[in-house]
């Protein structure tokens, strides 16, 4: 016999829709006023003269900002948007991110290292995405390796595949938290939200790809990125990320 339909049980697909909204109204309630009370905060502090008063001000400021990231990386998270996917070079894609991540005055202990061959095909992804994954990776191995030691990253183009390795020189990671660096929310960072990775892994599987970790023999950690490319793919190239 066959079960009695529960009309509360909604299939998968729209429950995902539902909660995405859901996600996105909350985040948005929670915007405006979090704004509103920076902006006062910041003009509360500009009228203060007392240093302590001002060192609290300044606090509460920056918790505003941790909520704020916290807010962005969420919905980002909820929202899985459509790839759009355009034909790049990834040599310019992975020099543009690490322009974001590297910074010159902090980061000028950080040796990095690229290798990727001038005849690498052109491959097809959506930039925008793609650039956020990489972002989000080489803050990661800046952040592990606590700006100075050697970062390393290697693409190859081989059997209709991009690989991508990000090796760092950092601590590693501890066997044991191996397996959960990818759930959302998982941090070992103070301020950390714990959805860099698990954002990173969402736009990886909707291209089709992989992502990784294998610790390095010596120290550190080396990330793989594998997306699976059509074959006879167009074998040019646009400079723009
Ligand atoms: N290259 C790395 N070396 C060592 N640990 C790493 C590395 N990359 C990630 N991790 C570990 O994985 C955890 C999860 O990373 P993830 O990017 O998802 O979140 P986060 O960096 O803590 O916070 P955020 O959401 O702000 O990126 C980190 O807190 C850290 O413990
Ligand atoms: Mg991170």
């Amino acid at each position: 016999m066959s079960k009695p339909l529960d009309p509360q049980k909604k299939p998968p697909k729209q429950q995902d829709d539902m909660l995405r909204r859901l996600s996105a109204g909350v985040v948005h309630e929670i915007k405006n006023p979090l704004t509103a009370i920076d902006s006062l905060i910041q003009l509360l502090e500009k009228r203060m003269d007392d240093p302590a008063q001002k060192k609290l001000a300044r606090t509460i400021l920056s918790e505003i900002q941790r909520l704020n990231h916290f807010l962005a990386e969420f919905l980002q998270y909820s929202k899985t948007p459509e790839l759009t996917l355009k034909t790049i070079n990834i040599r310019t894609l992975i020099e543009n991110a690490l322009t974001f991540s590297i910074d010159p005055g902090i980061d000028s202990k950080i040796k990095v290292q690229i290798d990727i061959p001038d005849t690498i095909p052109a491959v097809l992804v959506d930039p925008a995405a793609f650039h956020q994954v990489l972002l989000n990776v080489f803050n990661n191995a800046t952040q592990a390796m606590n700006s100075k030691g050697v970062l390393q990253i290697q693409a190859r183009f081989s059997k209709n595949h991009l690989n991508i390795q990000i090796r760092d020189s950092g601590p590693g990671i501890p066997p044991e938290q191996l397996d959960r660096i990818f759930e959302p929310y998982f941090s070992t960072k103070r301020g950390g939200t714990g959805l860099g990775l698990a954002i990173s892994q969402q736009i990886i599987t909707r291209h089709r790809g992989k992502i990784y970790f294998k610790r390095n023999k010596d120290q550190g950690m080396t990330l793989f990125i594998e997306l699976p490319q059509k074959q006879n793919q167009s074998s040019t190239s646009t400079n723009n990320p």
